[in-house]
């Protein structure tokens, strides 16, 4: 496509010359009238603007001035009719890329031109390049894994030996351990990284629409088909599948994916093409595999396909000493998030986040980060803030919410008089624990008639 120019002149004679020159290499817009010009390019810019100085309505300064109230990039070059220096150098002082005093040689102003498109169609891709760099650095930073306790360290050996070779891998973990931040290290540090990374929750799908989602359709394959649709499968293509809770695939679903894992090739709902892909896949689960292929559930070869390599990605109870490093990152990460200056947890209450079992790891410790943050109005975190669930240690609070239910005022008033038994009656330090004061402790256990 050519790029665009806007040449303005109020002779006539010189626009037209300039036209007759630059048509086969650009696309001209010519104009006399200044005004008329900084309609045009309001409404619709350029690539570059040529304009005369001396004109009725409007200077080439008053144009290069409106220009660069708009855009500081797009090129624009000054005729001037005086070779006068002072001339010169005051346009370029307001911002000109360059100039060429008349009368000029239109060789010469062809060569201006095309090294200022040359210039600003590079400045245009280094700020292009910025940016992505950018976009990569705040996604690596939100997908950055923090933490080498428990056998973490083995996770991040075997990522970094495996990223390379493209082969399907099988992530395996309790819910909210970093199994989706394991596969995209896996992705985003293989040579395939430029290409995409793409993730389908088949959990969350029908049958129907998962097909239709990883295999795409031909128009009118089914009812509401009304054009082609590129599945996931192909889009994925060069880069990675990340098939989560792959688990839930029904029997149906696992023999049509055995085949593309296989062969590596689709052929969309309702057509007969045969379409080849390269996808490396990867899935997580938070089931046993080997288990549910014993049991019957899902298909023995399909599971040999993908368990090329299985990661198991270890509960944050595991590595308990990883949760200092994680709490600080979390807490700079929602501090940011929610534009608050806070520092940390208080010493009672880091301690208490080391003591709890994290039956929802790494997301669990998060949400109660990001609640922690989002309620805090000072610049440390206090105990007030961490939720009653996690103050019963080595106790999982859903566990005893699914078996009796109690209401939130009987929790409290267990988890007051089991810490009031772990510390020997003393009630001061039981309320320092609980983060309100000996007589609020006293007016409770009043009430509960202890
Ligand atoms: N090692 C880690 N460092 C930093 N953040 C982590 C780490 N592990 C997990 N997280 C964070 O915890 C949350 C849960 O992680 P992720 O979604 O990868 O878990 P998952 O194993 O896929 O969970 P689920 O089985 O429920 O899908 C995310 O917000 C993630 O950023
Ligand atoms: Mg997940």
């Amino acid at each position: 496509m050519k790029q665009k120019l806007i040449l303005i002149d109020d002779e006539p004679k010189a626009g037209r010359l300039m036209e007759r020159y630059l048509e086969d290499a650009y696309e001209c817009h010519i104009f006399q009238d200044p005004l008329l010009a900084m309609d045009y390019f309001n409404q619709y810019g350029a690539d570059l603007v040529i304009t005369d100085m001396q004109m009725p309505n409007l200077t080439g300064a008053e144009v290069l001035a409106q220009i660069r109230a708009r855009d500081k990039q797009i090129p624009v070059i000054v005729i001037t009719a005086y070779s006068n220096v002072d001339n010169a150098i005051e346009v370029l002082r307001l911002g000109a890329t360059d100039f060429v005093k008349k009368p000029f040689d239109i060789e010469e102003l062809k060569i201006i031109i095309d090294k200022a498109l040359n210039v600003s169609r590079i400045k245009a891709e280094n700020q292009r390049l910025k940016q992505r760099l950018k976009a990569q650095q705040d996604q690596d930073e939100r997908y950055k894994m923090i933490g080498t306790g428990g056998n973490m360290q083995k996770v991040y050996d075997i990522i970094a030996k495996i990223a390379d070779i493209r082969c399907n891998v099988i992530i395996e973990g309790e819910s909210g351990t970093g199994k989706e931040l394991v596969a995209r290290a896996i992705h985003f540090q293989s040579k395939s990284a430029q290409n995409p990374f793409i993730v389908i929750d088949c959990g969350a799908l029908t049958d129907s629409l998962l097909q239709s989602e990883l295999f795409g359709y031909e128009k009118g394959a089914f009812t509401g088909a009304n054009k082609q649709k590129k599945g996931l499968l192909e889009t994925a293509s060069g880069g990675t599948l990340f098939l989560d809770e792959i688990c839930n695939i029904s029997d149906n679903m696992q023999t049509k994916l055995l085949r593309v894992v296989q062969e590596q090739q689709i052929t969309r709902v309702g057509g007969l093409e045969a379409i080849d892909i390269d996808v490396r896949f990867v899935v997580a689960t938070n089931q046993p595999m080997d288990k549910m292929v014993q049991e019957g559930r899902f298909r023995h070869d399909l599971y040999h396909r993908l368990n090329v390599i299985n990661i198991q990605v270890p509960p944050l109870r595991s590595r308990l000493e990883d949760i200092p490093l994680l709490t600080e990152a979390l807490v700079q990460r929602f501090a940011n998030k929610y534009h608050r200056n806070i520092k940390g947890f208080d010493p009672q209450s880091s301690q208490l986040l080391m003591t709890y079992h994290w039956p929802g790891n790494v997301r669990e410790l998060s949400n109660i980060i990001e609640r922690a943050v989002a309620l805090s109005d000072s610049e440390m975190l206090h105990l007030e803030e961490i939720p009653v669930s996690v103050s019963a240690p080595g106790q999982s609070c859903s566990d005893q919410i699914d078996v009796d239910q109690p209401t939130l005022s009987e929790l409290e008033k267990r988890y007051i008089l089991k810490l009031l038994n772990a510390n020997n009656d003393n009630r001061e330090q039981t309320a320092a624990i609980l983060g309100i004061n000996k007589s609020t402790l006293w007016r409770k256990l009043k009430d509960y008639q202890v």
